[in-house]
């Protein structure tokens, strides 16, 4: 299955991704994980150590890897250089292990209008594409809220686009320009999860503003959330309260999406 994950700054994506990832590894699946978010945190969210962290470097500050792949300098324009680089390979060997768990951190993908076309982008945005068509595992990509990693003719193999929200106004604004711009990309699924849920009248305002989205559940306000992020914990080993809540947003996931 393979999942992408938006919303809002700060809302709660990466929270969200650290802990399925472990709900499903629990649960015997193998699963890689793409951090497409250039302020990259995801490794902590799963859990693996500083130590390990240390030792990633994002794929877009490999210049002499790009240099390698795509026959151009990274941030060259205009030059010649090829658009199907190889990729296959890059999950193998530039991942951060853990148990069933592959991370890779994708680093910054260059905006720009009409698409930025250079080297890193076209090596990045085929890795996604060969990850969401190719790849027989779970796929968890931890996103901005803008969908810049996802070209046309990839989106179709997205299974579900979670977008995280919390209850207020911002965070829905955003999640319906998502569902507008994942629309337009032709994505099949959408769905919602709440986030720093209080009560019963948040889930309803969610439900009430976000139609044409699946509902999938809801992680409640934690304070060990907060605390995790303060100690350098992984959410998961901190709480066993947002296991069961993301374990019963998967089972969801799995009996939702067409
Ligand atoms: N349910 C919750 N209860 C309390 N705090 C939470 C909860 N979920 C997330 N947080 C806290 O909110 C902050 C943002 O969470 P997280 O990094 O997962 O969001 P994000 O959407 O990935 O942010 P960004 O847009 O910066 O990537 C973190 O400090 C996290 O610990
Ligand atoms: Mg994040």
């Amino acid at each position: 299955m393979k999942l992408a994950i938006s919303g809002k700054g700060g809302v709660g994506k990466t929270t969200l991704a650290g802990v399925m990832a472990r709900i499903l590894d629990e649960r015997g699946f193998r699963v890689l994980a793409i951090d497409a978010d250039p302020d990259s945190n995801l490794g902590d969210a799963i859990g693996f150590s500083e130590e390990e962290m240390r030792c990633a470097r994002p794929l877009s500050e490999m210049d002499d890897f790009i240099r390698e792949r795509t026959g151009s300098t990274k941030g060259q324009y205009g030059t010649f250089f090829k658009l199907n680089p190889k990729v296959d390979d890059i999950p193998e060997r530039f991942s951060l292990i853990k148990d069933n768990i592959k991370l890779v951190i994708l680093g910054n993908i260059t905006k720009g209008g009409g698409g930025c076309f250079c080297a890193e982008n076209v090596l990045l945005k085929n890795l996604i594409s060969y990850i969401l068509i190719e790849r027989d595992e779970y796929v968890i990509v931890d996103m901005e809220a803008g969908l810049e990693h996802l070209g046309r003719g990839t989106t179709e193999y997205i299974d579900s686009l979670i977008v995280v929200v919390e209850p207020g106004k911002r965070s829905i604004q955003t999640a319906k320009e998502i569902k507008r711009l994942a629309m337009d990309l032709g994505i099949k699924h959408l769905s919602i999860v709440g986030n720093k849920i209080t009560d019963d009248e948040d889930i309803q305002l969610l439900k009430e503003h976000l139609d044409g989205f699946s509902y999938l559940g809801a992680i409640r306000y934690n304070e060990n959330i907060l605390k995790a992020d303060k100690w350098g914990i992984s959410p998961y080993d901190m709480d066993v309260n947002i296991r069961k809540e993301v374990a019963e947003i998967v089972d969801n996931l799995n009996r939702l999406r067409p």
